[in-house]
Order: structure tokens, then sequence, then C-alpha cells
């Protein structure tokens, strides 16, 4: 079976973007692939959360990702910080990427020039971990969004650079677009994405949200200001009315082009009422699920320790192979 490795990062509660765009996905890939998912905590710590947050968030993503039902009898469900071999092979990779491939990321150029960002060494190096993220497992399929495919490109070129210098020991990933993979934009600036660390809370759904919350959310959605309020989707022109119809699609199931006729002579109002209907059914369940694991502290504790250990096992070997190559004498 091809191997996937994805994950997402604990800087806040998971939203729907995250849950439409990336865990839906990997549930759906638990028979068809060998899957490794993880929650990279290592990542989060770039830009400094607190202590008592991170730890929070990443305990909630945990019990999120099984209440998605990413299952981990299938797949292998781990904390990054809790498989060494991560931030190991990081350091070794790290030798072998040039600074002007870091310099030419455009998500570390674009944070950089915001001027209030903690411009610390791990954002510039981030991508050397995602590196080695994917290499350790011989991921050849890699899931990706836009926004990251150029730091896939960089995996892809550390790997061939290191197989070229010491013979081959990375599988070279592909990057893998998900059939489905909805982008789920922000409510109140459709243009940009719905992220989880946004400032403003009114631009994202988070899984965990209170329903009521969530449908007032939806409500107050930006929708377009064009002269007619007619509902089609048109993201260029409509970005607002067409990312509604987009999560009702996911939320629901139906395709757009289903959807749009039966809108013809409705309001916005209607389209938003439906929206949230749709949101909120799809994620009280979730949300039921997430409780009980939530509470579960001993089945929480066996799903990371038995998920750390797997993961371990196999990247184990791909860095024990690593440091041969590069000439590090194994311990005795
Ligand atoms: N809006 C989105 N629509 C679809 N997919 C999305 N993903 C994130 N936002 C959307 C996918 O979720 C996975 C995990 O992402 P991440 O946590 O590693 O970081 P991110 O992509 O930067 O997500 P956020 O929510 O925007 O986090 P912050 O605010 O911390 O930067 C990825 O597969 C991503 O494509």
């Amino acid at each position: 079976k091809p191997i996937v490795l994805s994950g997402c990062q604990p800087s806040g509660e998971l939203t729907i973007g995250n849950y439409l765009g990336a865990v839906q996905q990997w549930v759906n890939m638990q028979d068809s692939h060998q899957c490794f998912y993880m929650l990279a905590d290592q990542h989060a710590i770039t830009v400094r959360p607190k202590p008592e947050d991170l730890r929070k968030a990443t305990l909630d993503g945990l019990a999120l990702y099984l209440a998605c039902g990413v299952d981990p009898e299938k797949s292998t469900i781990f904390i990054q910080s809790q498989v060494p071999e991560h931030a190991q092979l990081s350091w070794v990779l790290n030798c072998y990427t040039q600074m002007g491939e870091l310099n030419r990321m455009t998500q570390y150029k674009d944070k950089s020039q915001k001027a209030e960002v903690n411009m610390n060494s791990g954002l510039f190096t981030y991508p050397v971990l995602m590196a080695a993220d994917i290499l350790l497992y011989g991921a050849s399929q890699v899931p990706v969004g836009d926004d990251q495919k150029q730091h896939l490109e960089l995996a892809r070129d550390i790997a061939t650079r290191f197989n070229n210098l010491h013979g081959d020991t990375f599988v070279v990933p592909e990057p893998y677009i998900p059939e489905f993979g909805a982008r789920v934009m922000s409510l109140q600036e459709p243009t940009k994405k719905m992220s989880k660390s946004d400032t403003n809370p009114g631009n994202f759904i988070g899984l965990l949200e209170d329903t009521k919350k969530i449908t007032k959310k939806i409500k107050r959605a930006v929708t377009d200001s064009d002269e007619q309020a007619n509902i089609y989707f048109d993201i260029a022109e409509k970005p607002g009315v067409s990312n509604l119809l987009s999560l009702l699609s996911s939320a629901s199931g139906k395709s757009v082009a289903e959807l749009v006729p039966a809108y013809e002579d409705k309001m916005y109002g209607h389209l938003k009422g439906d929206v949230a209907e749709a949101v909120v059914a799809l994620l009280t369940p979730i949300q039921e699920r997430y409780h009980a694991y939530r509470n579960d502290e001993a089945f929480l504790n066996k799903v990371m320790r038995e998920g750390a250990e797997k993961a371990s096992a196999h990247a184990a070997k791909v860095l024990a192979a690593v440091y041969q190559a590069v000439g590090f004498i194994a311990k005795p």
C-alpha cells in the first residue's frame, strides 16, 4: 500500500477547513494506504504558544482525530515530539539545505514581512522539519494544499540531493491532490483561507464550537455586495456566496451544481440558514464523540503510546540509514 504522512498543527482549535481539507480525506485513505497522521506540536512552537495552550490543543486535536474517524487500528496516530527521529533527522537535513532555498519560501517571506511576527530561526527552517516528517516514513504520496506545494517541492529537492551524494536513502515524495479536497475560505474575508490561528474568531468555525455560536457566525458571514443578490457559484465575482455554497456542498454531500437551482428565487439569508443547518448536523456527532474520547485519558494515553512506538519503529530504520550514510558511528 502507498504510504501517506500528514498532520495538523495544534496551533489552535481545528477548524472545519482542517476537517474538510485534511482530516476527512485521511479517514477515506485508511483502507487503501498505510497512513501516518501526527499532531505537529514541534511545528506549532515556531510561534511560541503558551505551554498550557499547546498541551490542551494537542490533546484536543488527538481526541478530534479519533472523533472524526481516524482509527488507531488502521492508521498510526502520533504526537510529533514523542517520536524523536523527527528532530534528529531535521538536524541532518538542515546541513543538506541551502539558505537560498529557504529564503525563497513564500510562506516564510510573507510571515517575515509582518513586523509583529517573532522571526525565530525555527520559522525559517520549518520546511526542513516538514521534509524530515515526510522522508522518515518513505511517504510516496503527501496530501498537500496549494500553500504547502512549495515546501513539498523543497522536500523532494533535499531528498534528491542526499540520494545523489550518498546513494538511495530516501523515497522522493510526490504531491497528492485529494479528489474532493475542499478549500474553505474565511467567513469575513472570503478571499483568504480559513485559519485556526486567525485573530478574528468571526473568520473561522472551530470543530468544537457551540453550535448556536456556529449558526451566528454563518449568519454573519460576508456575502457579496454586487447589485444583484443572486446565488450562484463564481469564486472571482462572488467569493462569499461561493464559499457558502462549497461549505453546504461539502457538509451535505450534494454537488454545487445540484444545489444552485434551488436558490433561484431565494435570498442570501435562506442560503445561510441551510449552510448553518448542514454544518451543525455534520459537527454535532463529531462533538459528541470528541467529548467521550477527551474524557477517556487512559485510552488517549494508549493511542499516544502505541502510535509513538509504531511511528518510531518505522522512522528509526530510515534514520539509521541516514546516520550510516553521513558517517556517524552507531552506538556499539
Ligand atoms: N481553510 C482550509 N481549507 C482546507 N484545508 C485546510 N487546511 C488548513 N486550512 C484549510 C489543511 O489542514 C491541514 C493542517 O494544516 P496545519 O494545521 O498544518 O496548518 P495550516 O495549513 O496553516 O492550517 P491553519 O488552520 O491555517 O493553521 P494556522 O492558522 O496555525 O496556520 C493541511 O493539510 C491543510 O492543507
